[in-house]
């Protein structure tokens, strides 16, 4: 088995190969002035199997467009599989007709996935349970939901006054896996509507009780305004510490900031997205996929 790493999540790349005991396989990619890229692969990798590491996060444009030249330099010098890593699969949240006149964004992401030779992908924590459905490739949806029970565990965050929290309804199913895992742990779902022409987040109420120790859980931090409408809703109905768990650290704008000043105590992501030193701030914490990653590729 031969390792790639797109430019998009080079550590996480890097962790998965260290634990399987191999060195990352050479690519050359070059950018022209344009910034169009031009991809080679370095390496003889007739009748192997090949994975691709790539985040399709910010910018995901760039950042699917490099990963379909790789796949397809690697379908042209002769691989024999291609499997890729997508740990933060972009363009997801349009996976259905929201509105007349729109596209589904993620449909068009499969089909070229397809197109250029991609036998399997490996992803983790989607948005919703339908988007496996839309990929007529094998797809395995991992979860970082056990990492987060694990945590939980060991930083003693699991005491009796505790409630897990879903800031939306879409996350229900999220909120029960992870309360059985800490042996039924009792949670709560907060009423969230957004905006869809200005993105503007606003939560009515909350279905449970909250207690004195709140964990948000939810799939992805993008601007922060979930976390902090929600935390700001917990603080008003009694709750005293707020922890986030959230799998995707997709920090647009100014998230990093707004999360450090608000009124949770700690936020705790993954590395499925690479978040850069710039990014980081003293409440977060990231926690480690690779582990997961390199036991499903051993499979
Ligand atoms: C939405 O349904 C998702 O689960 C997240 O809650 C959302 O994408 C977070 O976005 P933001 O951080 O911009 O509120």
């Amino acid at each position: 088995m031969k390792i790639f790493s797109g430019s998009s999540n080079k550590p996480l790349a890097g962790k998965i190969a260290k634990l399987l005991k191999k060195e990352l396989s050479q690519l050359e990619i070059h950018i022209f002035p344009d910034q169009e890229k031009r991809v080679r692969v370095l390496e003889k990798v007739l009748g192997e199997d090949a994975v691709i590491v790539q985040s399709t996060s910010t910018d995901a444009d760039k950042n699917y467009i490099e990963l379909f030249f790789i796949a397809d330099a690697l379908r042209r010098s002769g691989v024999k599989t291609i499997i890729v890593v997508i740990p933060y699969l972009g363009y997801q949240r349009q996976d259905h007709l929201f509105r007349e006149g729109e596209a589904v964004s993620i449909d068009v992401i499969v089909k070229i996935l397809k197109v250029v030779g991609v036998d399997k992908v490996i992803t983790f924590d989607l948005h919703s349970t339908r988007i496996p459905e839309i990929f007529n490739i094998r797809i395995v949806h991992l979860s970082a939901l056990s990492i987060f029970a694990e945590k939980i565990k060991e930083d003693h965050l699991d005491g009796d006054d505790t409630v897990l929290v879903s800031p939306d309804k879409g996350g229900i199913r999220r909120i029960k896996i992870l309360s059985e895992m800490l042996g039924n742990m009792p949670y709560a779902v907060i009423e969230k509507n957004r905006d869809l022409a200005t993105g503007k987040v606003t939560m009515d109420g909350i279905d449970g009780e909250v207690e004195e120790n709140a964990i948000i859980v939810d799939d992805m931090i993008s601007t922060g305004s979930t976390i902090v409408t929600a935390a700001n809703l917990l603080k008003n109905k009694g709750a005293k510490n707020i922890y986030v768990f959230a799998t995707h650290a997709v920090f647009s704008k100014d998230a990093p900031k707004i999360l450090q000043n608000s009124s949770v105590s700690s936020v705790y992501v993954t590395d499925t997205i690479f978040v850069p030193e710039e990014k980081q701030f003293p409440k977060l914490e990231i926690l480690s996929i690779s582990e997961m990653i390199a036991k499903t590729l051993k499979i």
